[in-house]
């Protein structure tokens, strides 16, 4: 399954993809959502579903991740025509990021996001679960991201490495107003009036390859740099998702508090991580579904 050029999937590919999803559906959503960890309940909020296993897809990508189910899922969430991955894609999961691999690999595992744009998906909403690294988060803390650090990409691992295509943006897209500002704001109110305001906070994500998890001098170090939480996704799909002009707004779960101290005897570990992404579930489904409710097409909330 190695690729034999490092080219990647072009826009025609992405296309041939959008444009066989649309002759399988009548949905034209508007928001495409990314499921994380133990978070895959999100998908079954939706109504009228029409529901795809990846591996039926044309040239999409397969899960391999133990808590991500492999579906993309049309539907309606109260009433707004959406789109959902049940299962994602992550850095460490397929091929070796060597340099001649890496076009080929980030046009994979980032397809979905040029294919949700091409769907004609306008506001993308993206959950992760992650490692809490703010002294003041609690575990089944719900974190709305307000700024990432993409640490691979310190050393050229960015998904936009490689020819460019106009067609989806610019060669130097900006990325300070990569998590709409508008959207923060009303998850902050929607948070408020569920009477969620104990375990609704914001702060800066940070990705890291995994899919080992930190050591106890990674978390100090991510800790000095200003990060909230520590998680292995989400980053990648932002930068695509920016790129071709949609509005982004992500939330972490923390489903761990990162290791600081030599003396503790926690342990990070899947199991937990799932677990805890099961008991915030239903809050974190119900924020999900209820900013939805408010996002207006072109910009405007409700
Ligand atoms: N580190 C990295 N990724 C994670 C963590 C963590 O502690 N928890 C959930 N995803």
């Amino acid at each position: 399954m190695f690729p034999e050029s490092n080219k990647g999937l072009s826009y025609e590919d992405c296309k041939a993809t959008a444009d066989w999803l649309l002759t399988q559906t009548d949905m034209r959503p508007t928001v495409g959502i990314v499921c994380g960890s133990g978070l895959g309940g999100l998908a079954d909020l939706l109504k009228d579903q029409v529901a795809f296993n990846y591996e039926d897809i044309p040239n999409f990508p397969q899960s391999t991740v133990h808590g991500h189910a492999g579906r993309l899922v049309f539907g309606t969430m109260k009433g707004k025509p959406c789109v959902c991955m049940q299962g994602r894609f992550h850095l460490y999961e397929g091929y070796p990021i060597q340099k001649r691999f890496v076009v080929w690999f980030y046009s994979q595992i980032t397809l979905p996001m040029r294919v949700f744009k091409l769907l004609g998906v306008q506001t993308v909403v993206i959950t992760n679960a992650a490692g809490g690294l703010n002294q003041d988060f609690k575990v089944g803390d719900i974190m709305i991201i307000k700024d990432h650090i993409n640490l691979p990409g310190f050393a050229g691992n960015n998904p936009l490495v490689g020819p460019n295509d106009e067609r989806f943006g610019v060669r130097f897209p900006c990325m300070s107003d990569a998590y709409d500002r508008d959207l923060q704001q009303l998850a902050m109110e929607v948070g408020q009036e569920l009477g969620y305001g104990d375990f609704l906070k914001e702060g800066v994500y940070c990705v890291l390859g995994g899919p080992s998890f930190e050591t106890i001098a990674e978390c100090r170090m991510l800790h000095l740099l200003g990060v909230d939480a520590v998680g292995m996704s989400t980053v990648h799909e932002v930068i695509v998702a920016r790129h071709c002009g949609m509005r982004v707004f992500a939330l972490s779960l923390i489903t761990n508090l990162a290791v600081t101290d030599y003396d503790s005897e926690e342990k990070a570990n899947h199991e937990d991580v799932l677990q805890a992404g099961n008991q915030r579930a239903e809050q974190m489904e119900q924020l999900v579904s209820s900013v939805v409710n408010r996002i207006e097409p072109n910009n405007n909330y409700i």
